[in-house]
């Protein structure tokens, strides 16, 4: 059986996980709780709504099941989420349609706790659609949007470039986008030659160079936005995406 353990990737993190100063193994300084409500925080946080010159239409791609979505109804007059799974876009119909989703939360091993995760009552799920695409090859009658959300997607792509070079003609001018990734590249989704940037220059500069430039979008704000997913009562996982706010430039 193929150990594990045997593998250059876990020989790295366990030299790390015991030896590396607290500066090389983690240099920032927010405390576990401020990675909770990540898809609640992506919209309230994310977009800066002062600046929107119109709040009609919300586009949430790679909604996974949903949250973002509900919470820009509370803003938008109409809201679509799209994600390639089946499974996620159903669960999101669910939602829209009774308000709650059975869910199976996991203690350990063979115990867990079946509940049921529910909308808050600020939710205009009327205003909310779910359907499945992909954010790679979106149909074209899709539209423009006054707000784009795109959150922890783009390492997630075969070939991110076909989402960036769709954006410019999905949010409209003087429009926002709100990104979030932690630039988690893997070959098992995206090959490496789609991977942004080179080795001289980091993911993010590779992003910026092609949203500032044939995407026609500017830089608003980026910073680290810690993000926390449950595995079992005891065990999470603890990243820190870069999000970035882009407004789209009026020609
Ligand atoms: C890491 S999850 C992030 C989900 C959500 N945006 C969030 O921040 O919680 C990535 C999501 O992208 C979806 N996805 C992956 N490839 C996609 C594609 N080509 N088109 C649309 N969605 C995709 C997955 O199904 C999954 O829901």
């Amino acid at each position: 059986m193929h150990n594990l353990y045997e593998s250059d990737d876990l020989l790295n993190q366990y030299l790390l996980f015991h030896y590396a100063s607290r500066d090389a193994f983690f240099p920032y300084d927010f405390p576990v709780t401020e990675a909770l409500d990540f898809s609640k925080r992506c919209v309230w946080e994310g977009v800066d709504f002062d600046l929107l010159p119109r709040k009609t239409r919300a586009l949430d791609l790679g909604c996974s099941v949903g949250r973002s979505a509900f919470e820009m109804s509370q803003v938008f007059d109409s809201v679509l989420g799209i994600d390639y799974s089946e499974a996620f876009i159903h669960a999101a119909q669910v939602l829209k349609e009774s308000g709650s989703h059975p869910v199976e939360r996991l203690i350990s091993g063979h115990q867990s706790i079946s509940e049921k995760v529910v909308l808050e009552s600020s939710t205009e799920r009327e205003r909310v659609s779910f359907e499945v695409g992909d954010a790679e090859n979106l149909r074209d009658d899709l539209g423009d949007f006054d707000c784009v959300l795109a959150c922890n997607l783009i390492c997630r792509l075969k070939n991110p470039m076909a989402l960036l070079n769709r954006l410019s003609s999905l949010v409209r001018p003087n429009g926002q986008l709100f990104m979030t990734t932690p630039f988690t590249w893997l070959e098992s989704f995206t090959p490496k030659e789609h991977w942004l940037g080179t080795n001289a220059e980091d993911s993010f500069s590779g992003l910026r160079e092609v949203l500032e430039g044939q995407g026609g979008f500017k830089l608003l704000k980026s910073w680290d936005m810690p993000f926390l997913i449950r595995e079992h009562a005891r065990k999470f996982q603890f990243s820190i995406a870069q999000a970035s706010r882009w407004v789209r430039v009026a020609e």
